[in-house]
């Protein structure tokens, strides 16, 4: 074991997450509550509906990623919790949670930012140095920035419209694919990505194929899909791309090797992420993501941050009265 423990907790979305995490970042216990399948039915997430799923529930996740880890909280070092960007309403619950129990337990406290832990996920796993290109594709986010250090980001640029995950949400929500045979469970992107596989983007493959088998409405379904996917996987490439030539010309990564990670739930996407190697292979990046479970919200990678901080001894908040809660 490390010498030190943390425990996140993330509530800024729809997932209710916690982990319990030593310094060298094993994953010593963790749980998470997916509020998914209720927001699926209504169509999209009602913010007090996540705000009370997260209150039903935090409790229990909690213990639960501290019994599966075997340590009391007195033993903890510091609790860090997701303060912004995200839902207020389901933020609020993480974070009056966490005061709570830092009160009662006596230990520091670690603001996180819920964007810059997806960005810094990825070290869990492998020394990837400063500074590296991050893509973050989500539900409610799409930006690129230079990572430079664990508390110091450059924003090059983000959607000025909407994520490209709340553009796949959308398109599953227009074809009705939870009512899909296959797709029922399924987030929107999920379920793109599951249907456009059997799907055609290419014109001229299709013209070919529609003189065999004709105007099906399921294989409509699945082009549908693919033609989706693929608008997504290609405008988000070509930005990426624009984003390295950028950073090469103002000297803003290393010369040898540099990275290209990309995280946030739409990085599980094995299109996207196969069309945006084709781009760091031409551009001589490392494309790196973290593992799928660890790229969609969840609590391990908010204890990670938690641990980078402790490590270096930034951002801990010793009084509790020192903490300012300013969701964006
Ligand atoms: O990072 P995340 O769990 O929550 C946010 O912070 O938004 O991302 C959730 C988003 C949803 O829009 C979901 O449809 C999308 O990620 N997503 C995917 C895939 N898995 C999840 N999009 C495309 N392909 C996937 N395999
Ligand atoms: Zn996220």
């Amino acid at each position: 074991l490390g010498t030190r423990l943390v425990l996140g907790i993330e509530t800024s979305c729809d997932d209710t997450g916690a982990a319990v995490l030593d310094e060298t970042g094993l994953i010593l216990g963790e749980s998470l509550h997916s509020q998914k399948d209720v927001h699926l039915k209504t169509g999209g997430i009602i913010p007090v509906v996540a705000q009370r799923l997260h209150k039903e529930n935090i409790a229990r996740v909690v213990q639960e990623a501290l019994d599966k880890s075997g340590i009391a909280p007195r033993d903890l070092s510091a609790v860090a919790t997701t303060v912004k960007p995200g839902l207020a309403l389901s933020l609020g619950i993480g974070l009056e949670y966490s005061l709570n129990f830092i009160q009662r337990h006596k230990m520091s406290f670690i603001p996180i930012h819920h964007m810059e832990a997806h960005a810094l996920t990825v070290r869990m796993n492998q020394p990837v140095p400063f500074p590296f290109l991050v893509l973050l594709i989500s539900g409610g986010h799409c930006l690129l920035a230079v990572a430079r250090d664990i508390d110091d980001f450059l924003l090059l640029g983000k959607a000025l419209d909407e994520a490209p995950g709340d553009t796949l949400d959308k398109v599953a929500r227009r074809l009705s694919l939870v009512k899909h045979p296959k797709c029922s469970t399924l987030s929107g992107g999920q379920a793109i990505e599951l249907l456009a596989r059997e799907g055609i983007t290419d014109d001229k493959q299709k013209e070919e194929e529609e003189g065999i088998q004709k105007g099906e409405i399921l294989s409509c379904v699945n082009d549908i899909a693919a033609a989706a996917q693929h608008t997504v996987a290609s405008h988000i490439a070509r930005r990426t791309h624009r984003a390295i030539l950028f950073c090469k010309a103002r000297g803003l990564l290393p010369q040898s090797r540099p990275s290209l990670v990309v995280s946030g739930g739409v990085a599980c996407n094995n299109y996207i992420r196969k069309t945006l190697q084709i781009v760091t292979e031409a551009t001589e990046l490392d494309l790196l993501c973290p593992p799928a479970k660890l790229c969609t919200d969840n609590g391990v990678m908010i204890a990670w941050n938690g641990v980078e901080k402790l490590r270096e001894g930034k951002g801990i908040v010793t009084h509790v009265a020192h903490i300012r809660y300013e969701p964006k």
